[in-house]
């Protein structure tokens, strides 16, 4: 059908298929449809261990120096359900017994605080070598990287290998990985809720790493991780500090590959960052 023609009654399968399609809706992810305009019915709760003060409606334990900007903002003016302060304890407790990666890797996969989760395909938690001393994180899975569990594997990935082949590294010296674990259906924003019940999992993974350089890339990242209040790209290209507990890594927000895809006009200040890091890591002899 053209825009001259008359809609046919009713539509066929093809044009209900390329509507659906023209409004970025191009991914089946289940096999019944679902009337979401009704009140599904009472969930179970994730089934996370909930200490008896958290169930009891204590608030979780703080994470020194995190910030989750929006995310704290968000549950400040609007407290998080309860299932979302169960999520983030059971996180830290869960990622805290963890003392090497594969034990984090296994209790990532094990976690369903996350309600990504029951979409997702594949969690997908890291590429390249764990003890690279440069590490990038990135936001979240998108389609390519849900569908082969690997982050960074899709468009901006590719973009992502060629800056860093630029300034010579590749997955042999670079340690990547995500704040979210589970694709966001339809590639949206991560939710304050998601980046909560995940960052725990984030920040022990950078604290087993340990890398002398970190890179957060986009908006989420660099917020949630740096707890940065300016716009992403007021705060890239300068230097942060990344502290939790004993760790203190120089951090380095830069803007998404998926933005420069998009804006390809802002690849000349991607370019400066990439230059700025290599001189750092050059510096530090990594
Ligand atoms: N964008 C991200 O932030 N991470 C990925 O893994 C892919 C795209």
């Amino acid at each position: 059908m053209n825009a001259t023609e008359t809609p046919d009654f009713p539509p066929s399968l093809l044009d209900i298929a390329l509507f659906y399609a023209e409004a970025g809706v191009d991914e089946a992810i289940g096999e019944q449809p679902v009337d979401r305009t009704v009140a599904p019915p009472p969930k179970p709760q994730p089934a996370v261990a909930v200490p008896a003060a958290v169930a009891a409606g204590a608030p979780p334990p703080a994470s020194p120096g995190s910030g989750v900007q929006a995310a704290l903002a968000s549950r400040a003016a609007q407290p998080a359900s309860v299932s979302a302060q169960q999520a983030e304890t059971a996180a830290t407790q869960a990622a805290r017994a963890c003392n090497t990666i594969a034990e984090l890797e296994a209790a990532i996969r094990a976690f369903d605080g996350c309600a990504l989760k029951a979409t997702a395909t594949n969690t997908v938690i890291a590429r390249g070598n764990p003890q690279a001393k440069l590490m990038i994180v990135g936001e979240a899975p998108g389609r390519d990287e849900d569908a082969q569990g690997l982050p960074f594997v899709g468009e901006s990935g590719q973009l992502l290998d060629k800056m860093l082949k630029a300034i010579g590294r590749d997955e042999s010296n670079v340690y990547i990985s995500n704040l979210l674990f589970w694709r966001p259906p339809g590639n949206r924003d991560p939710s304050a809720e998601e980046i909560v019940a995940c960052r725990p999992f984030i920040e022990r993974l950078i604290e087993l790493v340990n890398p002398k350089v970190l890179v957060c890339t986009g908006k989420f990242s660099t917020g949630t991780l740096l707890g940065t209040t300016q716009g992403i790209t007021r705060v890239r290209g300068r230097w942060h500090d990344y502290k939790r507990g004993d760790i203190a890594v120089p951090a380095m927000p830069m803007l998404h590959p998926a933005y420069l895809l998009r804006q390809p006009g802002v690849k000349r200040e991607a370019w400066r960052d990439m230059l700025e890091l290599a001189a750092r890591l050059d510096e530090l002899g990594v």
